[in-house]
């Protein structure tokens, strides 16, 4: 009898579980998809993304169809969001069911084993480690060595014109590099960068592997790239000491069954990183110099920040040290607004991996979630005005959610405090030593991958007077 009515109990608890999937499935097909256009069959709205400004595109989407709307871009359906509260669901409270998503092209040649395709078990135990590696604690000791790639770098612009974006993602890629290895730069990691170019090239063109194109360079620079990391980690791993660096962290990582990571796994996640790290960085930096060249009283307001700083590091005789940097409120400001100005990362990619009800819409299991972090930072509601650049703004915290220039959630960025000292050293040196002017009079913007001014944004650096520069300190 015992066992008829075990039976009974556990058949009902099947067909109640069941009734409840179906009736929960029922209920999501019952949702509606969002509101948009799905455009022409196969193509969607991939010409119309590529043939306009993209600010464009989702602006006159959003004001026609709300904050969640629905397109079909390069052969997939997509839902973009631009509401703070929907963009938290997808990357903070709901983050389990979308999970990141990137061509297979970019996925090869930045290698599949990185941080940035992950969930779950192996995604947290790499972001514990990469976070570890660029948290202030661990940065802070990196001061004097930054300052040096500035300064080398700096001294080389004096009246000369430069290309900013091609100068400063030498600066961030020098950067990268030293926060990758340890220590500075040597012949070993020269060769890296020189491979790395070539891959950087291959992975913002088209995915054709063809003989010559830079696609297929790119694949054969990623092979040789792969190499001489997995060199660096062999003689390492031989070594009693790890050495420095994201590298020696990852090399000295053991999981709960004392595995180390595999030799792969280290290479793509510091390949990873350095891609991180690189163009988003000198992107910004480009900017910030377009930003202040064109808001004169803004650029005078951070020289006398930095000035003050100068005086007392010239005063006791030593260089730049992390307690100068963190007495730098206004120059951190600008960094702030250029950082939802400009919106290097206008959006991210997720994916659903599951039915998922979205604000009362259906999102199909397989179609892509865009969270708009362009339109978020440029929405008058939380930053009225917000075609102008005002640093002041900042003065008081923007609202939650609304400001996600690194991300939120499990995938942000682990590297925006490294960012943000990269981005204050250079500015001290520069803005206290030199002036620039803009060349020629292009105003729009280039995109590849992220908007930057065009043509890099050509500078001639002049240095400032030391009239200027004694009247001011004196
Ligand atoms: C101003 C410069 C930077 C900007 C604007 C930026 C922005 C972002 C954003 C928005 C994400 C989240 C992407 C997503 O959710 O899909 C991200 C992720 C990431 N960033 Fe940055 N980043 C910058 C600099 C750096 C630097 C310097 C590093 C390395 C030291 C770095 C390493 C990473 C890594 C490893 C991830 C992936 C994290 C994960 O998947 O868990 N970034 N970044």
């Amino acid at each position: 009898m015992q066992l008829f009515y075990a039976i009974l109990f556990f058949i009902s608890f099947l067909l109640l579980s069941l009734m409840c999937l179906l009736f929960k499935r029922g209920n999501l097909k019952d949702k509606r998809l969002p509101p948009g256009s799905m455009g022409w069959p196969y193509i969607g709205e991939t010409l119309k993304l590529y043939t306009q400004n993209p600010n464009t595109f989702f602006s006159t989407r959003q004001k026609g169809y709300g904050d969640i709307f629905k397109t079909h871009i390069l052969g997939c359906p997509c839902v973009m969001i631009s509401s703070p509260e929907a963009a938290k669901i997808v990357l903070v409270s709901q983050a389990n069911l979308f999970k990141p998503t990137y061509p297979p092209s970019k996925e090869m040649m930045i290698g599949p084993e990185a941080i940035f395709f992950h969930q779950g078990d192996y995604h947290s135990r790499l972001k514990k480690l990469v976070q570890a590696s660029f948290l202030p604690s661990a940065i802070r000791g990196s001061v004097s060595e930054i300052e040096k790639i500035v300064l080398r770098l700096v001294s080389s612009w004096e009246n000369t014109t430069i290309n900013t974006l091609n100068e400063m993602k030498k600066f961030a890629f020098d950067v990268a590099i030293i926060s990758a290895f340890g220590g500075r730069s040597d012949l070993e990691t020269e060769g890296i960068k020189h491979l790395y170019n070539c891959l950087e090239k291959g992975y913002n063109s088209m995915p054709l592997d063809l003989p010559g194109t830079p696609f297929r360079k790119a694949k054969k620079a990623r092979k040789l790239l792969n190499e001489r990391i997995k060199k660096m980690i062999k003689r390492r791993r031989e070594s009693q000491k790890k050495g420095g660096g994201l590298l020696g962290v990852l090399l000295e990582s053991k999981d709960h069954k004392f595995n180390n990571l595999s030799d792969s796994q280290v290479a793509d996640n510091i390949i990873g990183v350095i891609f991180a790290a690189h163009d988003t960085t000198a992107s910004v930096l480009t900017w910030i110099l377009k930003y202040l060249h064109d808001n004169k009283e803004v650029l005078e307001a951070v020289t006398r920040e930095q000035e003050k700083i100068r005086w007392a590091v010239k005063e006791e005789n030593r260089g730049l040290r992390w307690d100068d940097t963190r007495r730098m409120p206004l120059t951190n400001r600008v960094i702030q607004e250029t950082l939802r100005a400009a919106s290097v990362l206008s959006f991210t990619f997720r994916e659903a991996v599951q039915d998922v009800e979205l604000q009362g819409y259906l999102i199909p299991k397989g179609w892509k979630v865009l969270p708009l972090f362009r339109s978020i930072h440029h929405c008058a509601d939380f930053f009225p005005q917000p075609e102008k650049f005002d640093p002041s703004r900042f003065e008081v915290p923007p609202r939650p959610n609304t400001f996600l220039p690194f991300g939120n959630g499990v995938h942000s960025c682990p590297g925006s405090e490294l960012a943000k000292l990269e981005i204050l050293i250079l500015l001290h040196h520069l803005t206290t030593m030199y002036r620039w002017e803009v060349v020629g009079n292009e105003d729009g913007i280039q995109y590849g991958p992220f908007p930057v001014p065009k043509k890099g944004l050509p500078l001639k650096i002049t240095a400032r007077s030391k009239k200027t520069i004694s009247a001011k300190i004196n």
